[in-house]
């Protein structure tokens, strides 16, 4: 009970609270007070502008998203209604190599950049300037940016086949220097994509040059592997090496054994992430699917039971079909139907459910979409992600608890990108708040309708607005750009200026 009596904005009522650390839910009641939770307990007696009576429903922190590509998404669609309507209040954007800065181009950008940023309307010379675009468009929740090394690679050493070689040590140098330039305007770390071409001629020690500055800015590396079928191992052992040497934490982006004769590895893996994590921070994210997508690519169309395709340049009338069906068509083979096709991105049915869960249970394992919002017909994940893993995995297949769950993509997902002051329910953190029917919540978009809005979600706060309410977004828009800095500071220690 609060000892004094607050103009409370909201007060959510009766339901069951479920912190974002792990620990049992307990029903209380939480009050905000303008962006900030103030009060948790019994607050029956207080005033309110608002109450939301939350009976039966669980009050969880807003969920985190620490694994996407909405980097543009944030300037095309503001509304977010494919995150928003899973209740993720903050995206963290630039993973897999991919950011829209630095980047000097003109034009629209070409290569794998194309996964993500169709037009240079969505790229930036600076960090900077890339997040004041994003602020201009006023997005529906908060967002924070990695810095990509593909795009650093494409930035400095230009494309095509100029990237199929190791940077100079002066090439090297001004990658280091433009990292420092985007930590120091905000940037959580550096992402790579070591599996695709802009990158995939970096050596170990490439990475570990470019990298080194993480540690003084409190960066993180979090890496699309080199590999994640049949050399997921000798991969992993090189993200690890690159955290050793660069004395900053690892986080595996996406972690998966893809391919049938890789299934069941997660065994092996996971017992490699377990013995890594006695000298040095390790952790990793998932999504809960056995497929996986990217862009159109034969060696990953090898490695699958089957292939669809989400986007095609040349041809967009192939999107949602099968490529063995669309190989026939052309007849043509395999690899010449590929080239055909592109640009073009596909979905990969390439994994093994036991691993799968077997992952997503694993110490350290956070929840990340993985969604791609610019392809045509996109995988499941970017509308499913979150309600799937609080609806398939925790309530019908009972994998793990409801706080659990909830702990992988709040409290685990803050504390791992060193977000000191969202996250968790507390007094004194922003009011990013997520509010579900733990009996109805699930994902509705499957790989036949993609784009289905999930069910379950009641409502979503975002910095003490409200955001979402009644299947729909309310006309508030009160995301922030969250650069590193700005993830200190909650009430209890407002030394920042804004
Ligand atoms: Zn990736
Ligand atoms: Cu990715």
């Amino acid at each position: 009970m609060s000892a004094s009596r607050k103009n409370y904005d909201w007060i959510i009522a009766g339901g069951t609270v479920v912190d974002g650390s792990g620990q049992p839910g307990y029903v209380a009641d939480v009050g905000v007070v303008g962006e900030h939770i103030v009060d948790i307990g019994d607050l029956s007696g207080e005033q309110a502008a608002r109450r939301i009576d939350a009976t039966g429903l669980v009050v969880a922190p807003g969920f985190i998203d620490v694994h996407t590509h909405d980097d543009a998404s944030l300037i095309i669609r503001p509304e977010m209604r494919a995150k928003l309507s899973q209740g993720v209040t903050m995206v963290i954007c630039g993973n897999c190599g991919i950011s829209g800065a630095p980047y000097s181009y003109v034009g629209d950008p070409p290569g794998l950049l194309r996964l993500v940023f169709k037009s240079d309307k969505f790229i930036a010379s600076s960090l900077q300037q890339y997040m004041a675009k994003v602020s201009a468009a006023e997005p529906a929740i908060n967002a924070a940016f990695l810095t990509g090394h593909a795009t650093l690679r494409m930035n400095v050493m230009g494309e095509g086949e100029q990237l199929e070689r190791a940077a100079t040590d002066s090439e090297i140098g001004q990658m280091r220097a433009q990292l420092i330039e985007c930590l120091e305007q905000g940037s959580l770390g550096l992402s790579t994509g070591l599996f695709y071409q802009p990158a995939r001629a970096a050596p170990t020690q490439e990475i570990i040059e470019i990298a080194a500055p993480l540690k003084d800015f409190n960066g993180v590396y979090t890496t699309h592997m080199r590999d994640e079928a049949d050399q997921v191992v000798e991969s992993l052992n090189e993200a690890f090496e690159i955290g050793r040497a660069i004395d900053a934490p690892v986080i595996v982006s996406h972690h998966k054994c893809q391919g049938p004769q890789n299934f069941g590895r997660s065994v092996e893996t996971l017992a490699m992430f377990e013995e890594a994590r006695k000298q040095q921070q390790v952790s990793l994210d998932v999504y809960p699917y056995t497929a996986s997508s990217t862009v159109l690519n034969e060696a990953m169309v090898h490695n699958s039971i089957s292939t669809l395709i989400t986007w095609c340049e040349p041809h967009p009338e192939y999107c949602a079909r099968e490529l063995t069906e669309i190989v026939r068509e052309m007849g043509c083979s395999l690899t010449e139907a590929i080239e055909r096709l592109q640009p073009a991105g596909a979905v990969y049915f390439s994994m093994d459910e036991d691993d799968v869960r077997r992952i997503m249970c694993a110490p350290g394992c956070m929840i990340g979409s993985d969604g791609l919002p610019e392809d045509e017909h996109p995988h499941p994940r970017l509308w499913g992600t979150f309600p799937r893993v609080l609806g398939k995995y925790v309530r019908e297949l009972k994998i793990m608890s409801l706080e659990e769950g909830v702990h992988r993509m709040t409290g685990l997902s803050a504390r791992q990108f060193g977000i000191k002051n969202r996250g968790l329910i507390e007094a004194g953190k922003f009011a990013d708040l997520t509010i579900f029917d733990p009996r109805t919540i699930v994902d509705s978009a499957t790989f036949e309708q993609p784009t289905t809005p999930a069910t379950g979600i009641a409502y979503v706060i975002v910095n003490g607005k409200m955001a979402w309410e009644n299947g729909a977004n309310t006309n508030n828009r009160a995301g922030k750009v969250l650069r590193r800095q700005d993830l200190n500071n909650d009430l209890n220690n407002q030394s920042f200026a804004e």
